[in-house]
């Protein structure tokens, strides 16, 4: 029997979206390539201060606050530094929004580009100390055709969105991307400094096993939310309760829900009105993926990617997942009504 030969044929993810284009034809002038190719950047280069933090005294605060009321950690700084950097450099965007800017970033006409970059340069902040897995999430619209880049063309719904994704700095470097046709997974090869097509079509299992809430909230909980946590830790007619996995970076817990199914909730709550997710970067990106992947996102009560934004950092509820799970908790939403 013959033995298997190393690859030598590769799918790096820029030769990905570029086979993508070749199929949309004269339409695609090669932009959003170029754009995705400048974020892949700005994720190795985290990447690498995220692994030597620990050892280039990059662990623990800035001294600053951004406008959420968050303290800074000097990763969350030092990551929103390089987006903003390759971003503006890349030519091709003209507004930038970031969880770590209370405003938004209006390129100059020298390096103005057609696209708006919506991120969250550092995701999971609270488990940079810990080592444990953060990331980087972002959403990609294009400015409208008569615009020269305004806030306006970003507080437009998560549907308008023409690509989204995150990279999630763990065992690994796994960046998950959606342009629109599916959702696709690709790994950090380190040597070679390419991301590379390893979760091809990631399609999210129809129904999970798990749920992945901060229930440490449940003082604050709506009713909704407790029916339905209930109703899955003790299930009636001898089906077994799901397990529970939360790691806090959102990140981190929708990465485990896309391969594995189940459901993620982050809600809004007595305490916190609108939850604690922002939309624009956090909700958003990872409704669209959930979406694209054959899942569902929802507020409770709406689909996330319906919301007009009026505020670049405005929070939503959010629940995501398997379509049979945020199904099962939309009931409990329904006869709350
Ligand atoms: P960030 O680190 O970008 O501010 O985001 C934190 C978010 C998100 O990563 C996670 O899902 C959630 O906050 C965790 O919140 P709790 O610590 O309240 O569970
Ligand atoms: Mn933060
Ligand atoms: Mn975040
Ligand atoms: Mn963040």
């Amino acid at each position: 029997s013959q033995e298997e030969l190393p690859s030598t044929d590769i799918i790096t993810l820029t030769r990905h979206v570029l086979a993508d284009q070749f199929e949309l034809g004269a339409s695609a002038t090669g932009d959003l390539t170029l754009l995705l190719t400048a974020i892949q950047t700005t994720s190795k280069f985290i990447a690498t201060n995220v692994r030597k933090a620990r050892l280039i005294n990059l662990v623990g605060l800035a001294g600053e606050t951004n406008v959420q009321g968050e303290e800074q950690k000097k990763l969350d700084v030092l990551s929103n530094d390089i987006m903003i950097n390759s971003l503006r450099a890349s030519g091709k965007t003209a507004v930038l929004v970031s969880e770590e800017n209370e405003d938004a970033i209006i390129i100059e006409s020298k390096y103005k580009g057609k696209y708006c970059v919506v991120f969250d340069p550092l995701d999971g902040s609270s488990n940079i100390d810990a080592g444990v897995n953060i990331g980087t999430i972002f959403g990609i619209y294009q400015i409208a055709p008569d615009s020269k880049g305004t806030i306006q063309d970003v507080l437009r719904p998560g549907s308008e969105m023409v690509a989204a994704g995150y990279t999630m700095y763990g065992s690994s470097a796994n960046l998950v991307l959606t342009t629109g046709r599916g959702v696709n997974g690709y790994t950090l090869d380190a040597a070679l400094g390419e991301f590379i097509l390893t979760h091809p079509d990631i399609r999210i299992p129809p129904r999970g096993k798990i749920y992945s809430f901060n229930e440490g909230n449940s003082m604050y909980f709506h009713p909704p939310v407790i029916s339905y946590l209930n109703s899955i830790k003790y299930p009636s007619n001898g089906k077994s309760p799901y397990s529970a996995r939360y790691i806090g970076s959102m990140v981190a817990d929708v990465h485990r829900t896309l391969l594995y199914g189940g459901i993620f909730g982050y809600p809004d709550d007595k305490k916190s009105k609108s939850g604690k997710l922002r939309l624009l970067y956090e909700a958003f990106p990872m409704a669209f993926l959930t979406e694209q992947a054959g899942g569902l996102a929802t507020t409770g009560t709406k689909r996330i990617l319906d919301i007009v934004p009026t505020n670049i950092h405005q929070r939503c509820s959010v629940f995501l997942g398997s379509k049979d799970d945020v199904l099962d908790l939309q009931k409990f939403y329904q006869e709350d009504a």
